[in-house]
């Protein structure tokens, strides 16, 4: 298969794992209650430290990444630069895909916009990370809703958005049938069944044997052109035709159409073609963000909240993880929140807090713009907001010494459950989960304030955890060694788990 080369190419390679893992930094959760946290999630920071630092306990989970990421059209926006020489932009590209990849689950798929200016030049790229095979197709979104005459050789009319699946056999959810899709359906002849389209009785392959001539109502003969075939066999025509299930036209004498019934049909495959009056344009999504943000300058070209609805709603269910690693002003998440789907979303610019957090918010209270009456939204649910926080190990790879009991606590009951922690974690015993106890040995939780200090799980410190903290199940210890051999820990129901090796091996 060729691939794309470029200036720096092996550094952009070399730089996926030179990334280090950061530990998120709760700043403030919005909405939900105390003891059900919410797990969506808001991140601000730069998108290749937030991916790295959401693999130990994201990976292969997320069902759907949509990402918009900036064009390259050379334009500086007011929020962010978009000037990038092409080298240094798929450099920047090729790390973040990959850490992408990773968190993509076995059925997901992701989905990418992007514009002529580095569209070709993706498509490359995202063949070489994602597999040619799981390349899935080119949306062609219209984006304008006038020609710009201004425009020196064409009138830009449309986005792409690449799709992408984890693998080659996954498959869209059908669109629901709409009014106009509809009405393309008639009953001339008063079926009883229903208005029905007339199908083609002729295919360009051989399907069944025998070619055959039929005589209609009136008696003319009719037989497939040159070239062509009957779909069905004789038969099968005949008692089609004795059910009333093949048109002869209104005077009985046109070719045998088969009858369609709209009550047999299914919903809609997905089409590329995505129009404006369908999913909105951009001047839709300059309409969406005066109303949320009265009297700011919106910035690069946030999309319609409908271009986001359709997407998720071909490739997520309800619940289901969507992903955003260059949110803008947090339409994905905010058309995820309110599809009732996880998300996260990560932003570096100011905005993440200005216009993502603020959007979000007024999510949670009911906002009724975009998709809001289409879905029946109401308001509910709720978010976390985390910056990047310290990385999680030293030069050596050993566990960062800065690194708080309560932050490791978090990554690791998250690690563990994949669920966010409902309270403060400031013990030793960070909570159940599926019948088993998560415990932490570190910095000195056991009272021992010197570093070393309770983090060896010996026979004592066991006893002690068995007092204070008893369970009667499961347990699981991190810590940093233990002296127990593996007997007594299998007579106790103890996993020793070993930091930082434990939490750096996924
Ligand atoms: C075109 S905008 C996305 C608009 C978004 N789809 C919406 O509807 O609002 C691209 C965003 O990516 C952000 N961005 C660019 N590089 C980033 C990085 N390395 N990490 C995180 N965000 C980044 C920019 O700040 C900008 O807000």
């Amino acid at each position: 298969m060729p691939f794309l080369d470029w200036v720096n190419k092996n550094q952009a390679k070399a730089a996926v794992g030179a990334v280090p893992t950061h530990l998120l930094q709760q700043e403030a959760v919005f909405g939900g209650s105390e003891d059900t946290p919410p797990e969506n999630l808001l991140i601000q920071g730069d998108n290749l430290l937030a991916l790295k630092a959401l693999i130990p306990v994201y990976a292969g989970r997320v069902k759907c990444i949509f990402i918009d990421p900036p064009y390259n059209t050379q334009s500086a926006f007011e929020h962010y630069d978009d000037k990038l020489e092409h080298s240094q932009w798929l450099s920047m590209m090729y790390p973040r895909l990959v850490l992408l990849r990773e968190l993509l689950a076995e059925d997901g798929s992701i989905w990418v916009s992007i514009d002529d200016n580095e569209a070709h030049y993706l498509k490359v790229l995202m063949d070489e990370v994602f597999g040619r095979a799981n390349f899935v197709t080119t949306v062609i979104w219209e984006k304008a809703d006038s020609p710009r005459n201004s425009a020196r050789q064409f009138s830009s009319d449309h986005d792409f958005i690449f799709v992408y699946a984890r693998h080659p056999d996954w498959t869209p959810i059908k669109l629901a049938r709409t009014a106009e899709s509809d009405a393309i359906y008639s009953n001339p002849d008063n079926d009883q069944r229903g208005v029905w389209l007339p199908g083609d009785p002729y295919a360009n392959k051989p399907y069944s044997r025998g070619q055959y001539s039929v005589a209609g109502p009136t008696g003319r003969i009719f037989s497939p052109p040159p070239g062509r075939y009957w779909r069905i066999s004789e038969e099968k025509l005949r008692t089609l035709d004795a059910d009333g299930r093949i048109w002869w036209g209104p005077s009985g004498d046109a070719r045998p159409s088969i009858k369609r019934y709209l009550s047999e049909v299914s919903d809609l495959v997905p089409r590329t073609l995505w129009h404006k009056d369908a999913v909105g344009s951009n001047r839709t999504s300059k309409n969406e963000m005066r109303a949320l943000f009265p009297g700011q300058e919106s910035f690069g070209t946030p999309k319609p909240e409908r271009l986001l609805q359709r997407a998720l709603h071909i490739a997520t269910n309800p619940g289901d993880l969507v992903l955003d690693s260059f949110l803008g002003s947090g339409t994905t998440a905010a058309v995820a929140h309110k599809m009732g789907r996880r998300y996260i979303g990560i932003e570096m610019g100011e905005h993440a807090r200005t216009h993502c957090v603020f959007r979000l918010q007024k999510v949670i209270d009911g906002e009724q713009g975009g998709i809001s009456e289409a879905v029946g939204w109401k308001g509910g649910g709720g978010f976390r907001f985390c910056t990047l926080g310290q990385t999680a190990f030293d030069a050596d790879g050993r566990i960062n010494p800065e690194v708080r009991f309560g932050t490791l606590a978090a990554f690791i009951w998250h690690y563990e459950t994949a669920t966010p922690a409902a309270n403060a974690l400031n013990k030793p015993l960070l909570g159940l989960h599926n019948g088993a106890a998560y415990y932490l040995l570190y910095n000195g939780i056991l009272g021992d304030r010197r570093p070393q200090g309770g983090n060896v799980l010996t026979h004592a410190v066991l006893q002690m955890l068995n007092e204070q903290y008893p369970h009667d199940g499961p347990k699981v210890i991190y810590g940093e060694t233990t002296r127990l051999g593996d007997a007594k820990l299998a007579a106790e129901g103890v996993t020793f788990r070993q930091i930082p090796y434990d939490i750096k091996s996924r």
